[in-house]
């Protein structure tokens, strides 16, 4: 029996993808457990990248069933893009199942995306894909669920408008009729009901008929809504305890938690980064790492590895095993420096704080490598390893260090 949750470690984009897919082969089943379309997936896979926002990454293996669980909000529209892209490619999107208690965003969601965002002094630098919109929808209990595509009597369609409404009001924007929302509803029907269907029963059953569930995390843990670097955060709950609720199975029936860190660290939007780097080093992971965002290509901003948050994503995600990403783009560095502290005032610490900003990292440094594999990893990588698995004290069972499902090396067995 296996169900293991895979989950970023830092500020997203560490590489989860790619993990999924290299992973995929033990698992009977890959679902997703939170967040929607703001999302960024980048799959390697017979010879042809795919790049996904919304389905899970195991929805190119079609003997595998793909899993979009009710925490995760669907946005049909980018969907039915992925889908139709898909086909066009020859995959049929057969072994997909939407949970029916998964919340759909609407367009008014984007539009208040777009709305709040500009009327924030402080911006968030969101994906503009309502994500926000949608989980207070959620959250205020005026969400429209994909079951109610299919039982409108027992949706409250004048209440579910007029909270809208409100909303949309306080910016002067254009009220949502009654006519718009319902002719949406109607055609996001056609295109979800095929797919649609109780995940979470589905999900419980293949777990007590010894299939295999990969659970798959989007974005990371200091976008995580409680855990994170908030308000610079995301909407919805991106750690370990998450996958449960999001999948809707009990904590128990999960067996391993694997945490995805790049082997240095990078962010989209804004908010505090201890770590960021401008000079030279900078540009390197930049352009060998190609930081750019997969949603929205806005370039990431990158730094050095910070082990203040490895720590952290261990504590808040009891991580049993690191998979180790993009380990190459660290090569022609003469040396690497890891952030193994935060300093202000004089005072060093090594938990993250509530408040990231002010704090400079502490760093040591490390001999830098040519080339990262050659049979086997060794020398200064290996020694790059065993740093951060002696700071984290988890093991690094995976390490990635190219593009391509090849270029990956088992260190430990996870399944
Ligand atoms: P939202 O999820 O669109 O509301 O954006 C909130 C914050 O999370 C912004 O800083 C985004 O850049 C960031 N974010 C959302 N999804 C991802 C992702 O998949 N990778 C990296 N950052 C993300």
């Amino acid at each position: 029996m296996t169900t293991i949750a895979l989950i970023g470690c830092q500020w997203g984009d560490e590489g989860k993808g790619k993990i999924t897919d290299y992973l995929a082969d033990k698992f009977d089943i890959i679902a997703r457990y939170q967040g929607g379309s703001n999302a960024g997936h980048t799959v390697i896979f017979g010879g042809k990248k795919f790049k996904f926002h919304h389905l899970p990454s195991g929805i190119v293996h079609e003997d595998k069933l793909a899993v979009i669980g009710n925490g995760v909000v669907v946005d049909y529209e980018i969907l039915k893009e992925e889908i139709d892209d898909l086909k066009r490619s020859g995959y049929f999107c057969n072994n997909l199942r939407i949970s029916d208690r998964a919340h759909l965003v609407m367009p008014y969601h984007k539009l208040l995306d777009e709305l709040e965002e500009k009327s924030r002094k402080r911006k968030i630098g969101t994906t503009k894909r309502g994500i926000g919109p949608c989980y207070t929808s959620k959250v205020e209990r005026s969400g429209v669920r994909a079951c109610d595509l299919f039982n409108c009597f027992a949706v409250n369609v004048d209440g579910i408008l007029a909270s809208i409404n409100r909303r949309i009001k306080s910016f002067d924007g254009t009220k949502i009729e009654r006519k718009e929302f319902l002719e949406y509803c109607d055609t996001a029907r056609k295109i979800l009901e095929p797919y649609v269907c109780d995940t979470s029963r589905l999900l419980n059953d293949a777990i007590d008929n010894e299939k295999k569930v990969l659970l798959e995390g989007a974005q990371g843990t200091l976008l995580d809504l409680d855990h994170g670097t908030y308000p610079f955060v995301t909407s919805s709950n991106t750690t370990a305890g998450n996958a449960a609720t999001g999948a809707g199975i009990g904590p128990n029936k999960i067996d391993k938690v694997v945490g995805v860190s790049k082997a240095y660290t990078t962010r989209v939007g804004e908010g505090p980064m201890v770590t960021e780097i401008k000079d030279e080093v900078g540009k390197h992971l930049l352009e060998k790492g190609m930081e750019y965002g997969t949603t929205t290509g806005r370039p990431r901003r990158c730094g050095y590895l910070d082990l203040v948050i490895l720590r952290y994503a261990q504590r808040i995600n009891g991580l049993n095993a690191i998979a180790l990403t993009k380990i190459d783009v660290l090569e022609g560095l003469r040396k690497v420096k890891v952030c193994v502290a935060y300093e202000k005032d004089g005072k060093e610490i090594r938990e993250l704080p509530p408040h990231m900003e002010g704090y400079k990292p502490v760093y040591e440094d490390l001999e830098g490598w040519e080339r990262s594999y050659e049979d086997g990893l060794t020398g200064e990588v290996m020694e790059y390893i065993d740093f951060i698995e002696k700071e984290t004290k988890v093991p690094i069972s995976m390490v990635s260090y190219g593009g391509s499902r090849e270029k990956t090396e088992m260190l430990k067995e996870l399944v």
